[in-house]
């Protein structure tokens, strides 16, 4: 399986403070915020990873990170999205590379405390379809919102005003190589984006799609209270450092 991280974007919830930079490059607490979602894939095996980066300072990635050496990795691999298309359009980026391999997708600001390990094996197993993580949160509103059935997802809001449920769809996803013909299915949302929510939509219409909840805590780190409290966090209890 192979590993997609995206950190593109302009951040502008983070502004002034990605006025200048890419809010990926931003500290949370000792590292810079790309080192979580890397270290989340290499802890789970998975070594041939793409960074897709843009907006501002995109060059940066690659004196911070090179061929990725500080996490025991000899390649890494970078492509470049051009404004802001959304998550689906930047995830799009990686057709080519992908040829045909199941992929794991982080979100560039997702920052974990323990590990995808157990997920990761387990859609090994289910050779078909995608699986996405979900986390009991006091605010669903800001995130894509699952209505479950038993164990089932059975739809995904995104960001909904009146939230069915407290579990928000967390920003690591798993896919078939159908994915790829899916996202050019997909039509730009209200904010102009093309929405990994309806990605995840179009594979529980298929019935394909199972869903686990996340062990540990998780945050995103994409406003300034979230990534204070990734800070915090992390300070407090670590964060998936490599093991
Ligand atoms: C994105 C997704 C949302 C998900 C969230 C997790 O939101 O669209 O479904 O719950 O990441 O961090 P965004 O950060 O683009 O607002």
């Amino acid at each position: 399986m192979k590993g997609c991280i995206l950190a593109g974007g302009l951040g502008t919830r983070l502004f002034p403070l990605t006025k200048i930079t890419n809010k990926h490059l931003l500290p949370v607490y000792d590292r810079p915020m790309i080192y979580y979602p890397i270290e989340c894939l290499v802890n789970a095996g998975i070594d041939d990873i793409m960074i897709v980066t843009g907006g501002r300072k995109s060059g940066d990635f690659l004196s911070l990170l090179g061929n990725g050496k500080d996490f025991g990795l000899k390649h890494l691999n970078y492509t470049y999205q051009e404004g802001e298309g959304g998550i689906a359009a930047a995830l799009a980026l990686c057709e080519h590379w992908a040829q045909g391999s199941p992929i794991a997708v982080v979100l560039g600001d997702n920052i974990i405390e323990k590990n995808i390990k157990r997920q990761v094996a387990n859609f090994r197993e289910q050779k078909k379809g995608g699986k996405i993580l979900l986390k009991q949160v006091p605010d669903p509103e800001r995130f894509g919102v699952a209505t479950l059935q038993g164990d089932k997802v059975v739809r995904i809001v995104e960001k909904p005003k009146n939230p069915e449920s407290n579990m928000a769809v967390i920003g690591i996803y798993m896919y078939d190589s159908r994915v790829w013909e899916i996202i050019k299915t997909l039509k730009p949302s209200g904010r102009g984006e093309l929405e990994i929510t309806d990605v995840n939509n179009w594979y529980i219409q298929d019935g394909s799609l199972t869903a686990e909840v996340l062990d540990g805590w998780w945050t995103d780190a994409g406003t300034f209270k979230s990534l204070h409290q990734a800070a915090c966090l992390v300070a407090q209890g670590g964060a998936n450092r490599l093991d």
